[in-house]
């Protein structure tokens, strides 16, 4: 009875010291805050004293210890005697050779430990743990102990378990500081009157940066609003093309001979009406850009003459023999899927290939509602000018509503409710009321409060922290794998 009710006490124990990591983990983007705060919760329930989790820098091959409790339990805050390089001493060999777990008895006689300071510390029990991240080692967890020190299975399963949300956070903190740092950058460049915050359109506004003055076309995908029209001009007027034009033609907006006309130019008698030679934009447009929106909407026919002109920079106008060539980048946005029109046979596919070797895929704005905020404050300053007005701010329940609005017009629909707002508004603060009503009703009144809601959030986070195994996830949630399955259930059928 008793060892049942250990065992059970023991059960619990390791489920709580993953919950609480997992929950840690989730808490700051902070990344030495996160890892202080693991490694001690680690060390506490291993009743041991010291202990180390390193990151590795790929690219200068250190292994930098973000955190370091010494035998005395102590946070050590000097850490730059510690580093070592990747294949060095145990940690680097770790994380380099084995990338498997070590467990050494009588530690300090081991001959790996190379740094003279790791065999003076006496260590009798070590445990080292590669951490990975996608298959990659993206650090190590090191538990010393200076007392002998009985490490079971159990033990070690949780070790390895942590791991796990230890390295999603690492591999966030990389993917969020690179972001951070291309941002800055980017504030360099300054891509006027392109407001972004969201690491999604961070991303996005670092891969604008890189292929800014590369000569390959582009292709530019997302909803209708997300903003593809101002990103090409960006590209454009960033680019050392800025001094010559760009110009745009929204292709479902002609049927195919006008389009092919406006965009090719054509000789006089080409056709009745053609009473003169007239060039086309694409030769208005030498050494500048070409935008072409709504590119899914044009015919076949002209599709391949584009692809020509993609191909060899040469071109016919309609009724001549003589061909042109003229230097223009072609960017090309559409708002659908266009490997789905490939697939439907209404997009050929080599045109298709062409443009997508540089893509840029604009998120909808409800999956970057951090930019909302930003995006408000940028358009209230936008139509304060424009009206003569001086608002200052939305209050906080219009943007409470417009946090949880879907915004199905993404960007657009935003400036075009901060429009009317403004006209609308007689105070400092945009009050509710002065949104759109659709949006006003995304208040909080509106909302689903529910426990159900909340549970079904949690989960599905935990999930994503497991990586996507329902068994990592049912462990980290304290819930057996079959319940856990059950509710995802109801979730993918919609009936929670
Ligand atoms: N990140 C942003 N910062 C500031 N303004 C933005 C941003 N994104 C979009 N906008 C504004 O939203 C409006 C719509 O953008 P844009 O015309 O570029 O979208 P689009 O994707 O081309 O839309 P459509 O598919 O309907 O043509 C524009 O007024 C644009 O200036
Ligand atoms: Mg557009």
């Amino acid at each position: 009875m008793n060892t049942q009710k250990d065992q059970l006490e023991r059960q619990n124990r390791k489920l709580s010291i993953l919950y609480d990591i997992a929950l840690t983990v989730g808490k700051s983007l902070e990344l030495k805050e996160i890892l202080d705060d693991v490694l001690e919760k680690v060390l506490a329930f291993m009743r041991a004293k010291s202990g180390v989790i390193y990151t590795i820098d790929y690219e200068t091959l250190d292994m930098i210890p973000v955190t370091y409790r010494n035998l005395s339990d102590e946070l050590v805050t000097d850490l730059t005697k510690n580093k070592v390089k990747l294949g060095e001493c145990m940690c680097g060999n770790i994380a380099q050779f084995d990338r498997e777990v070590v467990i050494l008895k009588d530690a300090s006689a081991d001959p790996r430990f190379t740094r003279e300071s790791a065999r003076k510390e006496g260590m009798d029990f070590y445990a080292g743990l590669p951490i990975k991240a996608k298959d990659k080692v993206v650090g190590v967890l090191c538990v010393i102990s200076h007392l002998p020190y009985d490490l079971d299975e159990d033990l070690l399963d949780v070790l390895r378990a942590a791991t796990l949300p230890i390295g999603l956070s690492i591999e966030n903190s990389l993917l969020f500081e690179t972001a951070r740092k291309e941002a800055d950058t980017l504030k360099h460049k300054d891509f006027e009157g392109i407001v972004a915050s969201s690491r999604k359109m961070l991303e996005v506004l670092a891969l604008v940066r890189k292929i800014i003055n590369v000569p390959s076309s582009i292709l530019i995908s997302g909803e209708s609003g997300t903003g593809k029209e101002l990103i090409a001009r960006a590209v454009h007027f960033n680019s050392l093309r800025k001094g010559n034009p760009f110009l745009a033609i929204n292709c479902s907006a002609l049927p195919e001979n006008l389009l092919e006309s406006e965009m090719f130019g054509y000789v006089k008698g080409a056709f009745t009406g053609a009473n003169t030679n007239k060039k086309g934009l694409i030769e208005a447009a030498e050494g500048g850009t070409l935008f072409l929106d709504e590119l899914e909407a044009m015919s076949k026919a002209l599709q391949v003459k584009l692809l020509r002109f993609m191909q060899d920079r040469t071109f016919y106008k309609v009724g001549d023999t003589k061909p042109v060539t003229v230097d223009v980048r072609i960017i090309a946005a559409t708002n659908r899927e266009l490997q789905e029109e490939v697939r439907a046979g209404r997009f050929r596919e080599d045109l298709y290939y062409r443009l997508n070797v540089i893509r840029l895929d604009l998120p909808a704005l409800r999956g970057r509602r951090e930019d909302v905020p930003p995006l408000i404050k940028y358009f209230i300053s936008k139509f304060n000018k424009k009206f003569c007005k001086s608002v200052k701010r939305a209050s906080k329940e219009a943007l409470y509503a417009a946090m949880n609005y879907e915004w199905p017009g993404n960007v657009r629909e935003l400036e075009n409710a901060i429009e009317r707002a403004m006209v609308m508004a007689e105070a400092e603060e945009l009050r509710l009321g002065d949104l759109p009503a659709e949006i006003a009703a995304a208040s909080a009144s509106g909302q689903d409060l529910s426990m159900d809601k909340v549970e079904k959030e949690h989960i599905l986070k935990v999930l994503d922290i497991a990586g996507g195994s329902r068994k990592k996830a049912a462990v980290l949630l304290n819930l057996d794998t079959t319940t856990l399955w059950r509710k995802l259930k109801l979730y993918s059928d919609g009936k929670k």
